[in-house]
């Protein structure tokens, strides 16, 4: 993956998308057509985007550990750079601003904030830049969108016991969620708990294609791994993980700050070719390993 130009691709396309929607289409989609309080906005994640990947005291994430692994990138390159948001956020704000957007989705790296995890302190520079970025979004009438994980996590939680792959992950998880609420939630009023856990156990477990670079035939060929057993474990993690934040941010700062908490789970969807049984159980099954594996619609 050509990390940063895929990014600059990235933004540039959801700029186009906003563009394309409140401009050339004016004559036929107003602003007007929608309640004043619906929100258009652009997103990103933090590893995509920041670059400054060892400024202001953050920890090595995975990301970092496996974008600097020879062999891992196609190209070589990697996101120490990427978008320079991490020193070109106000220009990166003002963009939004002129786009007319009134929301923006974009994520904290949890290397950031928590550099060792729950393993060492919260580390203030990195507060301080989120706080910089959810003041300089509100001040221009954008409502911060935060998720709380995209992918990202301290390299020393893999190293410690394997990521999403221990139970242990669910307690790191929960205490990284909580210092999110605790320092940013009096201004953040939308939470995602983490981004696409769905493709993430499918990717890092399965295909092997993201960190923690796992799997074993046939699905792909890795090193160490087991891919029909490991993407259900690490889901596993992450509903719990999920879960224990949400519970926390129900119990102890939805009332206070008036927020609210979800979860962003990568949907496809299957028609079936012929109206034949076989066709309609293939359908139901690709359905099932899309979303209903990770969240069911019934409580
Ligand atoms: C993966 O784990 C399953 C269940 O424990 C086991 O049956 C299978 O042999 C393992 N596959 C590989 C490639 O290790
Ligand atoms: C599919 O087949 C069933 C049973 O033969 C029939 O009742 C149904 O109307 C068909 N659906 C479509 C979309 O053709």
């Amino acid at each position: 993956m050509a990390c940063k130009a895929a990014l600059s691709r990235w933004l540039l396309l959801l700029f186009w998308c906003a563009h394309l929607l409140l401009r050339s289409c004016s004559s036929e989609i107003h602003r007007s057509h929608f309640p004043p309080s619906f929100l258009f906005g652009t997103s990103t994640s933090a590893y995509q985007i920041e670059g400054g990947y060892l400024e202001g005291k953050k920890g090595l994430s995975n990301w970092d550990v496996f974008t600097h692994k020879q062999g891992t990138i196609e190209d070589g390159s990697n996101g120490d750079i990427a978008a320079d948001h991490y020193h070109r956020y106000m220009e990166d704000i003002e963009l939004m601003h002129s786009l007319g957007v009134n929301s923006y989705r974009f994520s904290i790296a949890w290397t950031r904030i928590l550099p060792r995890g729950r393993f060492g302190d919260i580390n203030p520079d990195g507060v301080a830049f989120y706080n910089q970025i959810i003041d300089a979004l509100l001040q221009k009438g954008i409502q911060p969108f935060v998720t709380i994980f995209h992918y990202d996590i301290p390299h020393e939680l893999e190293e410690r016991y394997g990521g999403w792959l221990s139970p242990a992950i669910q307690k790191d998880f929960g205490y990284f969620a909580e210092v999110c609420f605790k320092m940013f939630g009096d201004r953040v009023k939308f939470w995602v708990t983490m981004n696409q856990p769905n493709l993430l156990a499918k990717f890092a477990y399965m295909d092997g294609w993201f960190p923690p670079s796992r799997c074993s035939k046939p699905f792909g060929n890795c090193v160490f791994g087991n891919s029909s057993k490991e993407p259900y474990i690490a889901a596993h993690n992450m509903i719990l993980s999920h879960a224990n934040a949400v519970s926390i941010y129900r119990n102890n700062y939805q009332k206070k700050q008036g927020g609210y908490i979800g979860i962003s789970v990568g949907a496809r969807w299957y028609e079936p070719l012929r109206n034949t049984t076989i066709d309609l159980l293939a359908v139901e099954r690709a359905i099932s390993f899309n979303v209903p594996w990770l969240c069911s619609s019934k409580q």
